[in-house]
């Protein structure tokens, strides 16, 4: 399962327009983000170690940096196009960040050593692995912390009943009409195609959302 998530963020003509398309099927993504920054309980001033775990095209990285401008990161991801769109993101930060190309499941052999990370922190990486995969993560995540660390973790989640899931749901699509008016005639189209791969995978607010029904 891994394996085939790295490998379909390694082609670099597809994952070009990631930001933008993560912008349309996650238009919450920025006040996602922003909360889990806000989570973290330290003074902005902090010389924070940190590690992003699938950092992907540096969305998070940056924002970390920006907000913790004495930090440092280590990024960490199993696909090269995707550190290639981080690396051109983080030009300007780049005295404070290092990547590693590698499969975070194996994160003892890619990060240092025990105790020695104040923050882990990954954003739509960790619903790729699976329950038992998660688990060791987890596991090596805590070894790596320092006492008082944090992890934080901004993903995709299944709802614990299907009210909340709908609920949930509800919140995306409405952000996702909403952003609609900002779109060119280009995103227009693959406004389009997300609404409908949301009707295909027949989500649970498709029952709630006239508008979803074209
Ligand atoms: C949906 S992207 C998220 C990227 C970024 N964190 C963001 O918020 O946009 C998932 C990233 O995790 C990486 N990834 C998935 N499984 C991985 C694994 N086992 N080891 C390393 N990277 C992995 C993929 O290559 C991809 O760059």
């Amino acid at each position: 399962m891994s394996e085939r998530s790295i490998a379909a963020y390694d082609v670099s003509p597809r994952v070009k327009r990631y930001d933008a398309d993560m912008e349309l099927m996650h238009p919450n993504r920025s006040k996602m983000v922003q909360i889990a920054l806000e989570v973290l309980p330290f003074p902005r001033t902090a010389g924070l170690r940190a590690i992003d775990l699938g950092i992907g095209t540096g969305y998070f990285t940056e924002r970390f940096l920006n907000n913790f401008p004495n930090s440092r990161v280590l990024g960490i991801d199993g696909a090269q196009a995707m550190i290639e769109l981080a690396k051109a993101r983080l030009t300007s930060l780049a005295s404070r960040v290092q990547f590693v190309i590698g499969d975070f499941r194996q994160l003892q052999e890619l990060a240092p050593g025990a105790g020695s990370v104040d923050v882990v922190f990954s954003a739509y990486a960790l619903h790729h692995l699976n329950r038992a995969d998660k688990e060791t993560v987890l596991r090596e995540v805590v070894e790596l912390l320092v006492p008082g660390g944090w992890f934080v973790n901004a993903d995709l989640i299944v709802a614990g009943s299907p009210e909340l899931e709908s609920r949930l749901q509800e919140i995306r699509v409405t952000g996702m009409w909403n952003a609609r008016v900002a779109l060119t005639p280009d995103s227009s189209i693959r406004h389009q195609r997300a609404v409908s791969w949301l009707i295909s995978k027949r989500t649970s607010v498709i029952n709630h959302s006239p508008w979803l029904r074209i």
